[in-house]
């Protein structure tokens, strides 16, 4: 049994502990908002938060997390109201969507870190998050909104 907090909750699952965290969150947790992209930890749609740190979660075994505080996309916000959120929906970002939780959850780490990041900064930190319908402009433009 495996122990951490999901989104400001204590959550206990009996796991393998080499099970990746995005296998956790999605199968046995039915929390499906954190993506599989590639799950290698290259493309960043698995993205969330362990500690406020943002973490490939298809690349991290969920005993890493024991005893952690892990944040998904479900957790950013009660109803859509962090910043980074309200500033995607602002600017209408997503096309197909499937990259976006991960390109939020990124953002949101970014903001945390740095209030307020320059173009290079922004295109420092997301590079690790790629989109194929190629938001990336209006990415950098919501994020230059939120940091306001
Ligand atoms: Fe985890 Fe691509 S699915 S980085």
């Amino acid at each position: 049994m495996i122990t951490f907090t999901l989104n400001g909750k204590s959550t206990q699952v009996d796991a393998e502990a080499d099970m990746p965290l995005l296998w956790v969150i999605r199968d046995l947790l039915q929390m499906t908002g954190t993506k599989y992209g590639c799950g290698l930890g290259v493309c960043g749609a698995c993205t969330v938060h362990m500690d406020g740190q943002p973490i490939r979660s298809c690349a991290t075994p969920v005993s890493v997390v024991a005893g952690k505080s892990v944040t998904t996309i479900e957790g950013l916000s009660k109803d859509a109201s962090h910043p980074v959120q309200q500033a995607w929906a602002e600017h209408k970002v997503p096309q197909c969507g499937y990259c976006q939780s991960g390109q939020m959850m990124s953002a949101a780490a970014l903001l945390a870190s740095n209030p307020s990041p320059d173009d290079a900064e922004i295109d420092s930190y997301m590079q690790g998050n790629i989109c194929r319908c190629g938001t990336y402009p209006r990415i950098k433009a919501a994020i230059k909104s939120a940091a306001k």
